[in-house]
């Protein structure tokens, strides 16, 4: 953990309060009763080491920002879709799913008793990581009755140190199995695909861009953030969803964007190949990454340069200036915390 004083990059620092909802119900079929959310100095949670999060992973996770106007009021960005996004990765993983008011209350109230930590709106933001989790005591695999969900935050900044485009390295592997967790916010999937994004990190590369399980050269997303293309003719394209694609709330806000600006998108399958034969500029979305360019790609024999930056500074200028209340919220993304 780094101080408060030190210039803010994407790590934890300390913060003074964690919201802590519990919850349980009487078998799988059953809705969840859900206990008083609880307002705790942010601490260890308790845990048995037989929950079953510890040794089946089933613990799904979201991250959102909150952010401060120039005025001094603390904005929300999409905590609804955050919350929604969470009731389905939780359904996902067969565990209990939290009422989205019961969400974005939470995050009302962690975000209001954080506000000394939310950054001046030049500087960053406040993050906050949802988690929901199965804490039951169980040996053996099967759907859980007890859940908590957690709530804490962190200021945070850039992502990327540098302020250039990243460095991507193209994969034949996929991020996740067909048919599985891959269209859910689920912890496993950020376990498997550590090791591969450090084989590649080590060799200079900033993340990694994976290939769909399904075959045909089709690229899916990296290990936090969705990419989008521009080709030759001018359209914009990003892989559509499907169940290994999480579907990023900062993908759909940049979609919305360049609908209202009238650009050409398209949601369809992408290639490898025409990437690297003719895309012109490539950049990636999400929470923590924002809309982060990229200048190049490499799939061990072939490489592309981007030089073009043009679509992805717009859209992050645009996105961070409605997120800090400068420019209008036309399409009922921000929610007032204070
Ligand atoms: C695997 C993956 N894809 C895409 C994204 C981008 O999603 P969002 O824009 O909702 O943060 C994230 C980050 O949450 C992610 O972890």
């Amino acid at each position: 953990m780094t101080d408060r004083t030190s210039a803010l990059d994407f790590s934890l620092h300390r913060s003074d309060f964690m919201v802590v909802i519990h919850g349980n119900r009487i078998d799988f079929g059953s809705p969840a009763a859900w206990e008083e959310d609880q307002l705790l100095p942010t601490g260890a949670l308790g845990l048995s080491p037989a929950a079953a999060v510890l040794s089946y992973g089933l613990g799904v996770f979201e991250g959102l920002k909150v952010h401060r106007s120039r005025d001094g009021r603390l904005l929300g960005f999409r905590v609804g879709d955050h919350a929604r996004r969470f009731q389905r990765s939780a359904e996902t993983l067969t565990l209990a799913s939290l009422p989205v008011e019961r969400f974005q209350a939470a995050v009302q109230r962690l975000a209001a008793a954080n506000r000394a930590l939310v950054p001046e709106r030049e500087a960053g933001s406040l993050y906050v990581r949802a988690l929901l989790f199965a804490d039951e005591p169980m040996l053996g695999l099967a759907p859980c009755r007890k859940f908590c969900a957690a709530f804490y935050c962190s200021p945070v900044g850039s992502y990327f140190a540098a302020a250039a485009g990243i460095r991507l390295r193209l994969l034949n592997q996929a991020r996740v199995a067909a048919g599985g967790t891959g269209s859910a916010k689920a912890i496993g999937n950020y376990s498997g695909s550590l090791v591969v994004r450090s084989r590649w990190q080590a060799r200079g590369f900033d993340d990694v861009l994976y290939s769909h399980a399904g075959g045909g050269g089709r690229i899916t997303e990296t290990t936090g953030s969705n990419p989008f293309v521009r080709f030759g003719d001018n359209t914009v394209a990003t892989p559509r969803l499907d169940d290994q694609i999480l579907p990023g709330i900062t993908r759909d806000s940049v979609l919305a964007l360049l609908r209202d600006d009238g650009e050409a998108i398209a949601e369809r399958d992408v290639t490898a190949e025409e990437i690297l034969g003719g895309g012109r500029e490539l950049f990636c979305t999400g929470t923590a990454w924002t809309v982060q360019p990229v200048s190049e790609l490499h799939d061990g024999r072939h490489h592309r340069a981007f030089a073009e930056q043009e679509t992805s500074r717009r859209l992050r200028e645009r996105l961070d200036r409605i997120k800090t209340g400068d420019l209008p919220d036309r399409h009922g993304w921000i929610s007032d915390i204070s």
